[in-house]
């Protein structure tokens, strides 16, 4: 039977494949739209996502307003969601602090507050960093007394996204435990397109790295043949998430959401690299000394890169046994990450290449 859920960031890369998922299984999808007038647009979107797009409405709001800036008819509205899926964040390389802070820290606390109030499951998106403890005891950061993290020092460490990313994780978990809120929590890893169709979003990282493959911008493989950045499909990560949701098992739990198959990056690039007949690079180049010649502004302008998003690739390996028993023990099937990458990369070149041509 259908139910009520709550969406933020539904008209985002993942927001928009939840928002088909759950109204295809006959859910009524609310997503607050900072541009409510959109909803058409959203609409159609998720009807070409195999979604139903009737049974999607627009709430009005903002993550950095207040109260998330609802009207007083929509907070009313909002109390039959029995689910709050939390996706919105301004996802981008160099955001200053206080702007990311002020979306992705202080919107995620008003959500959970919202959550909280009224007893609706949360679920919220986080990141697989947070699953990389090595990476987390280096900046600073001890998941088991995150009140004790030097903030500033983070921020400074690894950029406005993830630091507040990070800062929004912890935030949130302190929301819900003192409120007694019911909060589950899923990491994804980049996120690749969809698995049969490829549809990826302009913006995304993996976009930006097809895009500099086919520039010509990217002649060698950072890291070393250890180094990889894992992926998920955007039709699994879906999955996962809006099961996790109605799964009793899964409240106060986190999961990983990691295809654990993801190639190395040479391998990555030469999959992508396949259905476009272009070559892909086979030298490596030391991450150290690129991160370094990203922090000269116009190379990383020629680039098409930002220090920030070398940090994603790495050389951990992750421990998924969570995330098999979960899709096991609800028969989610993962798909073929090399296949998904092939055809995200044959989309990335019809569309948003093609759009680059056209301007
Ligand atoms: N994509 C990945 O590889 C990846 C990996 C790990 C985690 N994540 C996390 O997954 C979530 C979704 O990512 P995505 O890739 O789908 O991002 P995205 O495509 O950039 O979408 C971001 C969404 O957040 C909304 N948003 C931004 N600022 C807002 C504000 N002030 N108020 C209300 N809504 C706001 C955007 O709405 P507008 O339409 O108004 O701009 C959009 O719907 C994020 O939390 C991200 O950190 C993503």
């Amino acid at each position: 039977m259908g139910v009520e859920c709550f969406v933020t960031g539904g008209t985002g890369f993942i927001g928009q494949h939840l928002v088909a998922y759950l109204s295809a299984k006959g859910h009524t999808v609310r997503v607050l739209m900072r541009r409510p007038e959109r909803l058409a647009a959203l609409r159609e979107q998720v009807d070409n996502l195999g979604g139903s797009g009737a049974r999607v409405f627009a709430v009005a709001g903002d993550l950095e307003r207040d109260n998330l800036g609802l009207s007083h008819a929509d907070r009313e509205v909002l109390r039959h969601a029995r689910v709050i899926f939390h996706l919105g964040a301004h996802f981008a390389w160099g955001l200053s602090v206080e702007h990311s802070r002020s979306v992705n820290v202080e919107g995620a606390k008003r959500v959970a507050l919202l959550a909280a109030e009224q007893k609706s499951r949360l679920v919220m998106i986080g990141g697989y960093m947070l699953k990389n403890h090595e990476h987390l005891q280096r900046i600073g950061i001890d998941p088991r007394s995150p009140q004790l993290t030097n903030w500033p020092a983070v921020y400074r460490h690894v950029g406005g996204y993830e630091g507040s990313k990070l800062e929004a994780h912890f935030a949130t978990l302190e929301v819900m435990s003192t409120l007694g809120g019911e909060i589950t929590v899923v990491h994804p890893a980049t996120v690749c397109g969809h698995s049969r169709t490829g549809h990826i979003v302009d913006g995304q990282p993996l976009v930006e790295l097809i895009r500099n493959l086919v520039q010509g911008k990217l002649t060698a493989v950072p890291g070393t043949a250890e180094h990889w950045l894992p992926l998920v499909t955007v039709d699994y990560l879906v999955e996962l998430v809006a099961v996790c949701a109605f799964d009793p098992a899964m409240a106060g739990q986190e999961l990983l959401a990691l295809d654990d198959q993801s190639p190395n990056l040479r391998a990555l690039l030469a999959e992508v690299a396949k259905p476009l007949g272009i070559r892909s690079p086979k030298h490596h180049i030391s991450l150290r000394l690129l991160k370094w010649l990203l922090s000269i502004p116009p190379v990383a302008r020629f680039l098409n890169s930002k220090p920030e998003a070398l940090d994603f690739i790495q050389t951990t390996r992750f421990d998924t046994a969570a995330l098999e028993q979960f899709a096991n023990r609800h028969g989610i099937t993962k798909p073929d990450i090399r296949q998904a990458l092939q055809h995200t990369a044959t989309f990335v070149n019809s569309c948003c290449l093609a759009q680059d041509k056209a301007r």
